[in-house]
């Protein structure tokens, strides 16, 4: 697993606070929930857990853990699920209640939620397990024990890809006067497996997804060219038809299985 920074002000300490404000930050810029489910179909998560999604019963109860502008959540629960957002930033489930009210959003944090045991048919969360320095495994533990047995979770989070190994291993240290701090953790493919697994979930898949996003990133770190000059989009679509998926995407999406008997005990053997 490799750390990556970002350039703070604040002390190191308060990680949760931090973690809050800068997500409160993000989605305030972005000018706050606009509901854009349009977007949805079109995601690579989308085209990954529609399999599984499709088999789910109409009445499944889901779990969008750190939902963000809640554009997710509150697809799913258009399509007739009974969807619940949950995000640490209290400002932004705040303005979605306000904007989506027959929607449940609620003020949280995936380490440790409200909800009883075995309250979820599905659980997915996008870019929110890698976040704090301690590692997945409070959000792994608090995932199964949500699940309900044979429940599903699809998770994804930043991809220790080969750029990111092939330039660390060429890194120049960060520059003694900057002042940085954990930002998000990257996992290898393997890496996500493992977590998952020691949380007591039977893995299903793991895959690289984002690759084009991740050819845009490689293109604008390293050569300088802004995201959204039209000679970037040209090159990350040409380039990604031929650099290999683990080479250069952006995120690891995994799919795992609360297993339907001996859950808890398989859990004891592992903590
Ligand atoms: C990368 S954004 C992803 C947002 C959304 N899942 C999406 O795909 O559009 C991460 C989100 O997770 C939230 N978050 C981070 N840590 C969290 C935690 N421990 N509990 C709940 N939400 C958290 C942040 O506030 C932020 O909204």
């Amino acid at each position: 697993m490799r750390k990556d920074y970002i350039a703070a002000t604040e002390p190191a300490d308060h990680e949760t606070k931090f973690v809050e404000k800068y997500w409160t930050t993000v989605w305030e810029r972005e000018g706050g929930p606009q509901g854009h489910i349009d977007r949805i179909p079109n995601k690579d998560e989308y085209h990954a857990m529609a399999p599984y999604m499709g088999a789910l019963p109409q009445n499944a109860r889901i779990l969008d853990g750190g939902c963000g502008l809640g554009d997710w959540t509150l697809f799913f629960a258009r399509r007739g699920f009974s969807v619940v957002g949950l995000d640490l930033s209290h400002q932004t489930v705040k303005q979605l209640r306000t904007r989506f009210p027959e929607v449940e959003f609620v003020d949280g944090d995936i380490r440790q939620t409200n909800f009883p045991n075995s309250s979820f048919d599905a659980y997915f969360s996008w870019g929110v397990f890698e976040h704090f320095e301690s590692g997945l495994q409070e959000c792994v533990r608090e995932a199964f024990r949500i699940l309900k047995p044979g429940g599903q979770l699809f998770v994804t989070v930043p991809l220790d890809n080969l750029r990111h190994a092939f330039l660390g291993t060429f890194a120049r240290p960060y520059p003694i006067e900057s002042v940085l701090r954990f930002y998000q953790w990257r996992l290898t493919l393997a890496e996500l497996a493992r977590e998952l697994a020691i949380g007591g979930f039977e893995v299903q898949k793991v895959h690289p997804i984002h690759k084009r996003q991740g050819v845009l990133r490689g293109l604008h770190h390293e050569f300088g060219l802004p995201y959204e000059s039209l000679l970037t989009k040209a090159l990350s679509v040409m380039l990604a038809s031929f650099i290999p998926a683990s080479f250069i995407s952006h995120m690891a999406f995994a799919v795992a299985r609360k297993p339907s008997h001996g859950a808890d005990s398989k859990l004891k053997c592992n903590s």
